[in-house]
């Protein structure tokens, strides 16, 4: 039997530390637990809304919908032979502590995603990466409930379609619910290294546990912990733009740091533009940019998500202005009905 609560304040459970009241609020711990949750929602005409670690949302003050809370634990190992692991495991865990274990059994691949805040289901949303590794290198199979077919299904990696801060579940966030994920981890490291000055860092040590705390260390000493500077990691996505648009750029902006991409197509360091335009460590009100990394924004005191807004479309609106780019907000935006809300509106 699932317990349904009423009035729940979500601020403990999103990163940013908004204040919003939910009118119906579950936990969901098991697969089952999950297919009765989404049956209320569609008995009582409320639409769900997925919560995972909350480190990539912006929430409404008042929320009139059912939060299914995604608390599945458990990791099983799947396969194993003499090059690698395959292991299952629940959306609930804690991503960070999930890497953690992995390289202390001796399974590779994850060092560089470090210390990124949420849980695991969400990993494959946006396809989390960090320091020249993304998470769908190393998944195999994604785990879900498929909410228009009603059935349990299992996603291979290559089914994805995993990019730079995408995969399917961004374009179909309402049809599949991740349960868990199986990850392909190897025996022998294979350590990526080319990231800014992470080989610097690494120096002679060149072990998957000292990547892994390099990275921690970079980490620590850039970005706002989220206990003490609520924030959602980055706040814009970089942009990527054609090498035609890219070359008339750096003709006014020579320094601009930048990335080159598949397709003729090249990544620009938003961070870079929005320091550059005067907001690195600047706030408005009780919103601003962090003073170590330009690209997160903090809410430094009790903001509600219409600060939220009044900061970063005044960001947006100085990039575009100095720039003639338009930032894309990296988290997702939620309307009161638990929907989710285009950021060009
Ligand atoms: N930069 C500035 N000023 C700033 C911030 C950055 O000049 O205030 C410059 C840096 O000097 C550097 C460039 O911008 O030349 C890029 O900065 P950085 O290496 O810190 O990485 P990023 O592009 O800002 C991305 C990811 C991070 C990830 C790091 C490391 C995105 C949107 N962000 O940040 O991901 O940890 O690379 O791989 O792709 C996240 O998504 O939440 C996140 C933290």
């Amino acid at each position: 039997m699932i317990h349904i609560q009423h009035q729940v304040q979500l601020k403990p459970f999103n990163t940013l530390n908004l204040d919003v009241v939910a009118s119906h609020y579950i936990k969901v711990q098991s697969v089952n637990e999950l297919i009765e949750a989404l049956d209320y929602a569609e008995q009582q005409q409320l639409n769900a809304l997925i919560l995972s670690g909350g480190s990539n949302m912006l929430l409404p003050q008042s929320l009139d919908a059912l939060v299914l809370h995604i608390d599945i634990q458990g990791l099983e190992m799947i396969d194993e032979d003499s090059e690698s692991v395959k292991i299952k495991v629940g959306g609930g865990q804690i991503w960070h502590d999930f890497v953690l274990m992995t390289t202390q059994k001796g399974w590779y691949g994850l060092q560089n995603l470090a210390l990124i805040p949420g849980l695991v289901g969400a990993s494959p949303v946006q396809n989390i990466g960090a320091y020249g590794v993304e998470v769908g290198e190393f998944i195999e199979l994604v785990h879900v409930y498929d909410r228009s077919e009603k059935s349990v299904k299992t996603i291979s990696c290559a089914d994805c379609e995993f990019a730079y801060r995408h995969s399917i579940f961004k374009d179909e966030p309402y049809r599949y619910v991740i349960t868990h994920v199986t990850f392909k981890l190897f025996k022998t490291p294979n350590l990526k290294l080319s990231y800014g000055d992470l080989l610097k860092a690494v120096g002679n040590e060149q072990t998957p546990e000292n990547l892994q705390k390099q990275v921690i260390q970079i980490r620590e000493s850039k970005l706002p912990n989220p206990k003490e500077y609520p924030n959602v990691g980055s706040f814009f996505k970089n942009p990527v733009i054609s090498r035609q648009d890219f070359n008339q750029l750096l003709t006014e902006f020579p320094l601009i740091p930048h990335y080159p991409q598949p397709h003729d197509r090249v990544k620009i360091a938003a961070g870079w533009l929005i320091d550059q335009a005067g907001w690195k460590g600047k706030r408005l009100g009780a919103v601003g940019m962090f003073e170590k990394q330009a690209l997160v924004l903090v809410n430094y005191a009790n903001a509600t998500l219409i600060d939220v807004q009044h900061t970063y479309r005044h960001v947006q609106s100085d990039i575009q202005q100095k720039f003639k780019l338009r930032l894309e907000p990296e988290p997702v935006l939620f309307g009161s009905n638990g929907l989710i809300l285009s950021h060009m509106e």
